[in-house]
Order: C-alpha cells, then sequence, then structure tokens
C-alpha cells in the first residue's frame, strides 16, 4: 500500500537527520498510529545513501533472557541471505557498502558467540566500533530500535541493569560522541515513562508523538483509499460515517475500505463496533472474578470495579481527560490494558480509539 500523509513529522524527522546526533529520540503514539509504518517510508524512501541505518525490531523476537536480547540486536547473518558471516573483512564490507538498511548489528559467528560470555558493556563496545566504521567510511549511521516495550520483561524481571547501560550507552552515542541518531518507538508510553526515569535521560532524551490521524486527515486518507481500492468517490456522508464510528486510525480506515469491495458500509461498521463492544463487555465482566491490581512504587495496589468503571464514564462526554481526573492505579491498569492510551507529555488521557471510545459510550450508557 501506498504511504500517505504524515508530512510534518518527515519533515520534523528528517530535520533531525540532517543535524549532529544529541538527543535520544522517542517516538511514541497509540496502538496502530502508524509509527513503524513512517519510520520505515522515512528510512526507504526519503533518506539518501550518505546514511547507513541499523533496524532492529523487537516484535521480530520473544525476549524473555539477555540472550534474546543480544540476539535481536547482532545478527550474524547477512541480510536476505542465511550464509553466516565469518570474518571481519566481510561485516566491513556490510556496513560501508552494501545496503542502506541493515536489520541488526552484522557480528562474525565466532565473536558474536563471545558475547554471551562477557559483559554486556563489550556488545556495546564492539557495536560502538562499528558505528565508528559507518562514520569512517562517510556515512552517518543511524539506530532504530522499533517495538521498545518488547524488552519489558527482560528489563523489569530481572535484569534491570540492562536498562540502565543500555541507555547509557545510547547517551553516549549521542549526546557524548554525537556519533550516531537514535530513536526508540513504542506504543507504551508507561513503559517509556520508565525507561526515561531509569535510564536516567533528563535533557537527553525527546518525545516524538506520532498520534491517529486527526479528522480532516483522515477524510483525506479515505478519499485517496477510495481511489485506490474502490476507484469511486465516497460520499460525504459515507466519510462522516466511517470517521464516527472508527475516527483516525490508519489501520482502521484502511480495512473498512477494503472490505467495502465486497460487504456493505453499514454493515463492516456495525460488525466492527459489536467486536469492540463485546472485548469490553468481557473485560469489565472479568473484574468481578479477578482482583485488578498494579504495580506502582514497587507496592501492589488492587483496584476496585467501581473505580475503573467510574473512570470510563469520563469518556461519555469527552475524548479526552486530564490525568488528574483520574486515581493513577486506575488509569495505569487501563493503560496497561490496552483501553487507554496515555500522553504523557500533555497529561492527557483517551481510549486507544474511537473504537473504544464507542464502545464505551454504547455499554456505559445509563451507568
Ligand atoms: N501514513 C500511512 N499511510 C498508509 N498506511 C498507513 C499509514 N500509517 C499506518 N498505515 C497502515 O496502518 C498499519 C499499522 O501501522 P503501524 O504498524 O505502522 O502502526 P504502529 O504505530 O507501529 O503500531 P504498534 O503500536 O503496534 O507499534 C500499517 O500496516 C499500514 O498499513
Ligand atoms: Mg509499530
Amino acid at each position: 500500500m501506498k504511504f500517505f500523509n504524515r508530512e510534518k513529522e518527515i519533515h520534523e524527522i528528517l530535520s533531525i537527520l540532517e543535524g549532529e546526533p544529541n538527543i535520544i529520540y522517542f517516538i511514541y503514539g497509540p496502538l496502530n498510529s502508524g509509527k513503524t509504518a513512517l519510520i520505515k517510508h522515512i528510512i526507504e524512501n526519503k533518506l539518501s545513501d550518505d546514511y547507513k541505518v541499523f533496524y532492529i525490531n523487537f516484535r521480530t523476537y520473544l525476549i524473555s533472557e539477555k540472550r534474546e536480547f543480544i540476539e535481536a540486536i547482532f545478527t550474524t547473518k547477512k541480510d536476505d541471505f542465511f550464509e553466516k558471516i565469518k570474518d571481519k573483512s566481510e561485516v566491513l564490507n556490510l556496513i560501508t557498502k552494501g545496503a542502506k538498511i541493515l536489520t541488526g548489528i552484522p557480528i562474525p559467528e565466532v565473536e558474536f558467540d563471545k558475547l554471551f560470555e562477557e559483559k554486556i558493556n563489550d556488545a556495546f563496545q564492539y557495536l560502538n566500533s562499528i558505528l565508528l566504521e559507518v562514520k569512517k567510511s562517510g556515512k552517518q549511521p543511524v539506530l532504530i530500535l522499533d517495538e521498545l516495550q518488547m524488552i519489558k520483561d527482560v528489563v523489569l524481571n530481572w535484569q534491570k541493569y540492562l536498562l540502565k547501560e543500555l541507555f547509557q550507552f545510547l547517551v553516549s552515542l549521542t549526546k557524548e560522541q554525537h556519533l550516531c541518531h537514535v530513536f526508540c518507538l513504542s506504543s507504551d508510553s508507561l513503559f517509556i515513562e520508565y525507561v526515561y526515569s531509569a535510564g536516567e535521560l533528563e535533557g537527553r532524551a525527546k518525545y516524538l508523538l506520532v498520534d491517529d490521524f486527526d479528522k480532516e486527515t483522515a477524510l483525506k486518507f479515505m478519499d485517496f483509499l477510495a481511489k485506490e481500492i474502490l476507484n469511486k468517490k465516497l460520499s460525504d456522508e459515507d466519510k462522516e460515517l466511517i470517521y464516527n464510528y472508527v475516527g483516525g486510525k490508519p489501520v482502521y480506515i484502511y480495512s473498512v475500505i477494503d472490505e467495502m469491495r465486497y460487504r456493505k458500509l453499514e454493515d463492516i461498521l456495525n460488525l466492527m463496533l459489536k467486536e469492540e463492544t463485546q472485548k469490553l463487555k468481557y473485560f469489565l465482566k472479568e473484574l468481578d472474578y479477578i482482583k485488578p491490581k498494579v504495580e506502582l512504587k514497587d507496592e501492589i495496589i488492587e483496584i476496585k470495579k467501581d473505580d475503573i468503571i467510574n473512570a470510563l464514564k469520563l469518556f461519555k462526554e469527552n475524548y479526552e481527560v486530564s490525568d488528574d481526573d483520574i486515581p493513577e492505579p486506575v488509569y495505569i491498569y487501563l493503560v496497561k490494558k490496552n483501553i487507554l492510551f496515555l500522553n504523557p507529555i500533555e497529561g492527557i488521557l483517551k481510549p486507544q480509539s474511537f473504537l473504544i471510545w464507542n464502545a464505551i459510550k454504547k455499554l456505559l450508557n445509563g451507568h
């Protein structure tokens, strides 16, 4: 599918890339807002060959221990090949010539095995030397860590030091050495907040929001897709209707218009809302027999169902609510369950999607 819009975000990220690396960037936004699609579009279509991009997507791996974390970052395989990398000269070849984008840090197989016996710092030192080589060859290195929340298990459950070491290393790449641009992507804003404080990133990291499309852009996206997929124009009423159901989430707009090839619009939208409403209904029912709890500042806090209902009720009239209006453990729980999205910069909570918002309004009507 063709990429649509995001001119403002593209301009901002390209401007950052044109400058000297100085700071770590967190690209965050609601689930499925288009963060991965945006960064991929930029590196694939907007960046010249003067850049060398190391794009690491943690979602490709199941990461529950240090070994898997290292495996996710380093690859012993040549891109698109299953051939192993034998020696340093092959690595040099890959990073100074070859493709603009690599999906891991290349390392000879023997050295890769050694990484597990040594301290994590040695792995970062190796990575540092690779980035220096890239720079020496006249290219600007860029490091992208996508789906950062996938390392949550490792770093929260048993290797907290890993997170600190990783981010101290990223600080050194940016603020200290000005060697490599660093972008970390995630929809888990609670985890990003945690990383920010645990990694001691004050003044060393910035946030970039990639939100769902606003209404005007969403309507234009519908026009664009209708032409591409249906080869026709949608009426203003149809577009309003779609927006009222699914809002500005690109993935939903796409699937509605794609299904319009073989189903009636009303049926598509009603089914989507029904599914979302059922999910929310089961979530609320479950609260009768599980005891919802969250960990907050090393304390386990139980949450009452009524408090959850009361929090959700605030969204009957509003799409956005201040995080001061809902007790912290309650909104943390709802954010963790992907019902709400927290924008920690603005201190604003909103449903993860218009669909969930509609489901909330439908279910809590009369409450
Ligand atoms: N600007 C866009 N133009 C066209 N399609 C888009 C655009 N943004 C997102 N999409 C579509 O939406 C889908 C979901 O987007 P994407 O996976 O990038 O979201 P994400 O924010 O990375 O999600 P997650 O929160 O799971 O990481 C993409 O596969 C793509 O089809
Ligand atoms: Mg993504």
